[in-house]
């Protein structure tokens, strides 16, 4: 590879790139850089290490890359439930990269206890199509805190990832025209509470956290646009992921697979993209559209959807933005950086 090629090879970082929507983010990428012959270096940001090789080799096996490559594929490690591991994992990418021009921050988990039986037996009866579309059927752990004593949810889906967009930003400023994208959920007000904001006493950890991605992404936009860095958020759909795995029920896996077969082809729901392929759709899209033509606003959320015979396609709605909630939310986690970041020169 010559020099000058290396220097324009964009750099990529997807967080949780080894399953579903983050593996296919990877995927898209690498066929995309192969096919248009863009220079692409992907960084798989997973914080489980064998997973992540495992992954490469899957992405390997599809796309033959080879030192003459146009691409390669590198691995990093992250836990983004852990400060130290996300300084680390910015360190290494500071160390190894002059250049990045895509954050995908990706990686999120639900910690599932059970099954709702009661609220399941509820939901159909009430609200069955919103039913399927939510995730009320999941009873979440309470009180879960990890070492660095905050919310894990809070932490793994909104802190990490904070954290890690704050060390890497001047990298992105260097770069020029660089983007975070967020993988978002549907989230309302409902599920968030500011006396409890990272929703450790809660019974919905998850989507208060996915509530606060949406209220935090458009003041990080405004901000960071000022360093010529954009801001967006993606919302994948319902896809059939490993993010129920937790529960080892295949049962369920299947009977989900079904139900959200029927939400589609039967009843044209499009946001049931079940696929993780169709489901990163709005990700990469937020990646590849030309930020000018085809005007990119940071205050839309871009959302993967369906035709019923499965053709994906993007559809973006306007954020439900709190203002005055955004504004806290930003204070208490620039707070956080500064607890955390002690050695912050920046
Ligand atoms: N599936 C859906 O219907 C759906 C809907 C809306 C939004 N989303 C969002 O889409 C994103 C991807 O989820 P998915 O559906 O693709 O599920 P998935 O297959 O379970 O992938 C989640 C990824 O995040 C990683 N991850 C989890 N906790 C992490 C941590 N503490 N540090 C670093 N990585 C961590 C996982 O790593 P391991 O493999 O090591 O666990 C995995 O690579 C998530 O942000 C999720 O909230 C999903």
């Amino acid at each position: 590879m010559s020099p000058s090629l290396m220097s324009s090879k964009q750099v990529v970082v997807v967080t949780g790139a080894n399953s579903g929507v983050g593996l296919s983010i990877a995927q898209r990428l690498i066929s995309k850089s192969i096919e248009k012959q863009r220079p692409l270096t992907l960084v798989m940001a997973c914080r489980n290490l064998k997973k992540g090789k495992q992954a490469i080799d899957q992405i390997c096996s599809t796309y033959p890359l080879s030192s003459q490559s146009i691409c390669d594929v590198d691995l990093v490690e992250i836990d983004t439930s852990s400060v130290e591991s996300v300084l680390n994992a910015a360190k290494e990418i500071q160390s190894r990269y002059s250049r990045l021009d895509r954050l995908f921050c990706n990686a999120g988990a639900m910690a599932i206890e059970s099954l709702d039986f009661v609220g399941i037996f509820r939901g159909l009866l009430t609200h069955p199509i919103a039913f399927f579309e939510s995730s009320e059927a999941m009873v979440q752990r309470r009180g879960l805190v990890t070492t660095d004593g905050l919310g894990l949810t809070f932490q793994t889906n909104v802190f990490g990832h904070y954290l890690l967009v704050h060390k890497l930003e001047s990298l992105m400023e260097a770069t020029g025209g660089a983007r975070v994208i967020w993988t978002g959920s549907s989230a309302s007000q409902l599920e968030f509470t500011r006396t409890d904001y990272q929703h450790v006493l809660g019974d919905k950890p998850y989507e208060s956290s996915k509530y606060i991605v949406d209220q935090i992404s458009v003041p990080m936009d405004q901000r960071l646009s000022q360093r010529g860095i954009r801001c967006f958020v993606a919302e994948p759909g319902n896809v059939c992921s490993n993010f129920l795995s937790g529960l080892n029920l295949l049962w369920l896996q299947v009977l989900i697979y079904l139900v959200f077969y029927f939400c589609r082809v039967v009843l044209g729901m499009a946001r049931f993209t079940i696929s993780p392929q169709s489901g990163c759709e709005a990700c990469c899209y937020l990646s590849d559209a030309d930020g000018n033509k085809e005007l990119l606003d940071s205050r839309l959320k871009y959302y993967s959807q369906v035709s019923r015979w499965g053709k994906p396609s993007v559809a973006a709605v306007p954020l439900a933005l709190n203002k005055n909630l955004s504004v806290f939310l930003v204070n208490k986690l620039d707070g956080l950086v500064q607890r955390f970041d002690k050695d912050d020169n920046q």
